[in-house]
């Protein structure tokens, strides 16, 4: 049986309206992924535990580091693709999954209002402090827009969507995040993706390319540290929010690129046997010397495999942009 969701409503002003899912009642179970990830053979943590406000400013910082190519291929890729975006789905919703920033999405913005073209934007994110910060920026720069911001995961809010207000939906995903998930999560995600559209309606996402792994690993093993700093911060996520006591002076940052699976690999690698205690989840994690918690895989994606699995989930693609050096891809596809 599906969990009811615990949800606020907001009206924060005339165009912005704020909806906040209750993680304690998030279908994907506020913790309950901690106690599985954290209790199976090779540890593992998901991806969405990095973004408490710290984590989400180290991610904006990682986005402009010299290694870090994916967010200014993508730019770029936007700029070139987006007045076409614009013209074909008219005026339309813009579902942001995992919006940030929503640097990025400021070139669709522009677009949009370029042709003329009515917009609502619905940011969905975990983050409460970047959706909400990066709200107010795009109010103050498009002076006809109206936001609904969803806070909480992105099944919570794909299945508790506001009633729409435009005859048409884009739901966006930038950044290559579809890249954190595994092929099983990967197919349940977009079930509920297409379960949120109705047919003829627009998926829009961007996906890290293969390339010379020196590139990729280069790229999560920065020569400032900061994704040292954002692997870390998990910990530091995970004791404040469920009391727990990890020090993060003994784990260290480890990225690998594993050839098998074409994805990179983040690890925090346990530098002495140790216990952690979450009080609140009422979990002590044993670990030994050299043990590792998988924090995060990023999936480097061939185009004619990304297509496939799309469409066995219903979506066609319509078409596909990338730029000079094919490190990144921007597809349009329409659900079918
Ligand atoms: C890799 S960042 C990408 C940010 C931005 N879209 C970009 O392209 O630069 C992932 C974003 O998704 C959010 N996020 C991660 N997992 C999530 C989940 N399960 N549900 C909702 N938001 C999530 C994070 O808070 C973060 O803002």
């Amino acid at each position: 049986m599906q969990k009811s969701i615990g949800r606020e409503d907001a009206e924060v002003s005339d165009r912005f309206r704020v909806t906040e899912f209750d993680p304690g009642d998030a279908l994907e179970g506020d913790g309950d992924d901690v106690i599985t990830g954290l209790t199976e053979a090779q540890k593992w943590l998901p991806a969405r535990y990095f973004y408490d406000d710290r984590g989400s400013a180290l991610f904006e910082q990682i986005t402009e580091l010299p290694e870090y190519y994916l967010t200014r291929s993508e730019e770029a890729i936007l700029a070139k693709s987006s007045g076409d975006i614009a013209r074909r789905t008219g005026a339309c919703e813009l579902i942001e999954l995992g919006s940030g920033s929503a640097r990025k999405t400021r070139i669709l913005l522009d677009a949009y209002a370029g042709l003329g073209h009515q917009v609502r934007y619905l940011p969905i994110d975990v983050s409460a402090g970047i959706l909400k910060s990066s709200a107010g920026e795009l109010l103050a720069t498009f002076p006809a827009l109206e936001i609904w911001g969803l806070i909480g995961t992105y099944g919570d809010a794909l299945t508790g969507l506001p009633e729409r207000t435009l005859p048409q939906r884009m739901v966006i995903f930038l950044g290559s995040t579809i890249g954190n998930l595994n092929n099983v999560e990967m197919a349940a995600f977009l079930a509920i993706v297409r379960g949120a559209l109705a047919e003829g309606e627009y998926f829009l996402v961007g996906a890290d390319l293969q390339k010379p792994i020196e590139i990729i690993e280069a790229a999560y093993n920065d020569a400032g540290g900061v994704t040292v700093l954002f692997n870390l911060n998990m910990l530091e996520h995970l004791n404040r929010r469920f009391d727990g006591d990890f020090d993060l002076a003994k784990f260290s940052h480890r990225a690998v690129y594993d050839r098998r699976y074409d994805r990179i690999e983040m690890h925090l690698v346990s530098s002495e046997r140790q216990s952690v205690n979450l009080a609140k989840l009422d979990l002590v994690v044993e670990f030994a010397a050299g043990e590792t918690i998988l924090t995060e895989i990023s999936r480097k994606f061939d185009l004619p495999s990304l297509r496939k699995r799309f469409a066995e989930a219903g979506f066609a693609a319509i078409e596909t942009w990338t730029d000079p050096d094919q490190h990144f891809s921007l597809t349009l596809f329409r659900a079918e």
